[in-house]
């Protein structure tokens, strides 16, 4: 007679904690470990980072490597390479070196495309795409700072364009002397592609720079039929350097006729002016399908220099 009522009174307690065992504590966190009837080496004693110590002397739980270790892959033994210099170990320091003054890559038209690329993206915007210095970043602050603004040198300088090429690798990496010029090791971690840049500033610098005896006469081209301003693939727009010369017309390696100094910065801007050349002949390009341009045709450029040489 009692048990019944009982029973089920006994039960449905029963089922009650059932569900609320088995609920748990669901959604609440705990920093304690769950209850883990076998741990095997599940669990084991260990630091988190930036935990307190109280077996290192110093407190901390997080240890600093032994001086002197190199993470696999990240051996800098080549200092030419890695810092520009002449055996240095010490990369940073600018006091008391001797910097490169040859490539220590191989220089090839796939770097100066590299190097192109990366110089417009990191370099331009404050020492512009011809390198003269006149970048939106450096306007911009000349617009803020007036006098006060610290200006990028122009590359076209008698002495950037003696500066070693290690150097300008070093500024790269670790910017310029006085610390007004941040460096760009962060941003341009690959060193080939600080190099690659540094093949491109001395292309610039020849874009510009080139003496009269730097110029190599053209092989004479088997005649051909004047092509008309600027219709086809030879016609080279200004604004685009001296890579475009190698790139339309000149087969790779070989020696394409040097542009005489402009008086103008040629490639500053695609609006620039087009470079008008009185003393410029027509471009007799070696490659039996180039057609020779049109000097003042507007939009036309007579063809650059393919052949790089850094030292
Ligand atoms: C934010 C603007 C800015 C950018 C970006 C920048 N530079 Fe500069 N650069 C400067 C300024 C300003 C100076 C002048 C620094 C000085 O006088 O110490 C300078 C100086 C230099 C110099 C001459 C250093 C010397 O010792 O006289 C070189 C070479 C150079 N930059 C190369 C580069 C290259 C290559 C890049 C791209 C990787 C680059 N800069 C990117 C602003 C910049």
């Amino acid at each position: 007679m009692f048990t019944r009522p009982g029973l089920s009174f006994l039960g449905s307690l029963g089922l009650l904690t059932l569900a609320v065992v088995l609920s748990g504590c669901r959604g609440n966190t705990s920093r304690e470990p769950p209850v883990h009837l076998n741990p095997n080496m599940d669990i084991q004693d260990k630091y988190k980072p930036y935990r307190k110590s109280t077996f290192f002397t110093d407190g901390r739980s997080m240890r600093k490597p032994p001086t002197g270790t190199v993470a696999r892959g990240q051996l800098r033994a080549n200092t030419s390479l890695h810092c520009g210099k002449e055996n240095s170990n010490d990369c940073a320091s600018k006091d008391n070196v001797t910097y490169i003054e040859k490539l220590p890559i191989p220089l090839t038209l796939e770097t100066m495309k590299r190097g192109r690329d990366r110089y417009n993206i990191y370099c331009a915007p404050c020492h512009a795409k011809d390198g003269f210095g006149g970048g939106k970043v450096a306007l911009r602050s000349m617009d803020l700072e007036g006098v006060q603004a610290i200006k990028p040198p122009t590359f076209h300088s008698t002495r950037l364009g003696k500066m070693p090429v290690g150097e300008i690798y070093h500024t790269i990496a670790y910017g310029s002397k006085s610390g007004a010029m941040y460096g760009y090791r962060h941003q341009i971690t690959d060193v080939n592609d600080r190099w690659a840049i540094v093949a491109y500033i001395r292309a610039l610098q020849r874009s510009q720079d080139a003496s009269a005896s730097m110029y190599v006469k053209p092989k004479p081209a088997p005649p051909v039929e004047p092509v008309p301003t600027g219709t086809d693939g030879v016609a080279i727009p200004a604004g685009d350097g001296a890579m475009n010369g190698a790139e339309g017309g000149t087969p790779e390696g070989q020696t394409a006729p040097a542009k005489p100094a402009a008086p103008t910065p040629a490639n500053a801007a695609p609006a620039a002016q087009p470079v008008a050349a009185p003393a410029v002949k027509p471009v007799a390009a070696p490659a039996p399908a180039a057609k020779p341009v049109a000097a003042p045709a507007p939009a036309a450029k007579p063809a650059a220099p393919a052949k790089i040489e850094t030292k």
